[in-house]
């Protein structure tokens, strides 16, 4: 790749964080990854505490809110950006219930100031590379899957917000020939993603005995596709995509929330072993109220990416839930640090309040 100086933005979050780890172990990338993150409550240095003793010079982090458009400015300006991967963005739905506004100035208008930034670098601009959702298409019932051709129906904040942000890429694309890609992918799961995510809070709690909150009749259904695997259809749309392009990315793996939280509790009592006088861990399961909006179905038809750019994905879920659960369980001072207060007063020492 020609890239020279790829902006990350929110890599210190799940996938940005695994994304930096992945690109940096490819032979054929010889860049630097300039890493901006506001660090919320979701994004963690550590999860790249390794990068910089690994890469040196070729590894840059500068804590910045991508709704900063003076800061986004700099950091352009100073490190020569040519190419964008942009992940960062408020990206919980039920946060986004509870506080639409952080999804609109993040997701929105914290993409829009980095598409200015990108246009304003004119010819010598590579690369616009925005990471998106199969949550933009809305809910499907039993049958079908989301194509790339399916109207956009959000139904959350949160899918509305990156349903605007999505539009914003094309237009920037078709208005201004900014060189863009666009990935809309389904759920992932794997090591650093934050214990608020059904996959992890379910380990985590059912490691603790507690109870285990589905919500409805647990039969929505979600694509599942393991986050080392998306790293790597991003990285091959942003190298061999069509510029312009929307490639769905999936794990072709439908499966009921049920049907997965039954398996974590499986596995979490074949590694940690039960404890004495507690039941098998299913038993922790709780049936609460639905998530108001709660979409049915996702299912994703990623044969573009596979017809065009000869991806699939690797992992099986089995496997891959497998990983992530041993992650989990060999990672409790992770856990820890990212659930307490401390660690918040700590980022603010080391990186100062933002503004
Ligand atoms: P995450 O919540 O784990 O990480 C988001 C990161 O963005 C965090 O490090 C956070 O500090 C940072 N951030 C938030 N607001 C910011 C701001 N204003 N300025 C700078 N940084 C900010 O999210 P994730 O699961 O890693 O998702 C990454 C991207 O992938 C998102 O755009 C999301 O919509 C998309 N996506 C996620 C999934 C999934 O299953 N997790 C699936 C498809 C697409
Ligand atoms: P989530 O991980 O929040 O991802 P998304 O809403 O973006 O798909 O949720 C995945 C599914 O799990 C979704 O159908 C909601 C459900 N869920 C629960 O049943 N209980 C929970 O505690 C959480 C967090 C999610």
């Amino acid at each position: 790749m020609k890239i020279q100086n790829l902006l990350v933005t929110g890599g210190c979050g799940f996938i940005g964080s695994n994304f930096i780890h992945y690109i940096f172990r490819q032979p054929d990338f010889e860049g630097r990854i300039i890493n901006i993150d506001a660090l919320t409550y979701a994004g963690n240095p550590f999860n790249v505490a390794t990068v910089k003793d690994a890469y040196g010079e070729r590894y840059h982090f500068r804590r910045i809110d991508i709704c900063d458009f003076p800061s986004l400015e700099s950091v352009f300006a100073d490190f020569e950006i040519d190419a964008v991967c942009h992940f960062a963005a408020e990206s919980h739905v039920d946060r986004s219930i509870k506080r639409p506004d952080a999804f609109v100035n993040t997701n929105i208008i914290g993409t829009f100031n980095l598409l200015e930034c990108a246009r304003s670098k004119g010819e010598e601009f590579l690369l616009f590379h925005h990471i998106s959702t199969d949550e933009v298409y809305g809910s499907l019932g039993p049958d079908g899957a989301f194509t790339e051709e399916t109207p956009y129906r959000p139904n959350s904040p949160y899918s509305a917000s990156k349903a605007s942000s999505d539009h914003l890429v094309r237009s920037y694309n078709r208005t201004f020939g900014l060189p863009t890609t666009l990935s809309n992918c389904s759920n992932n799961y794997g090591p650093y993603q934050f214990p608020e995510k059904l996959i992890p809070l379910m380990i985590l709690n059912a490691l603790e005995y507690q109870s285990l909150p589905v919500y409805g009749d647990g039969k929505n259904v979600r694509d599942w596709l393991y986050v080392e695997d998306h790293c790597e259809a991003i990285l091959t749309i942003m190298k061999q995509g069509r510029r312009g392009e929307t490639y769905n990315v999936g794990g072709a793996t439908e499966l009921e929330n049920i049907a997965i939280v039954e398996n974590i509790c499986d596995l979490v009592d074949e590694y940690a072993g039960r404890r004495a006088g507690k039941a098998a861990r299913r038993h922790l399961i709780t049936y609460v109220a639905d998530r108001p909006g709660h979409d049915r179905r996702y299912a994703i038809d990623f044969s573009k990416l596979t017809t065009e750019l000869d991806w699939i994905p690797r992992e099986t879920f089995s496997s891959g839930l497998r990983k992530t659960v041993s992650w989990y369980l060999e990672h409790r001072n992770w856990v820890a640090d990212v659930r307490t207060k401390d660690y918040q007063r700590w980022i603010e020492q080391q990186y100062g309040r933002m503004p």
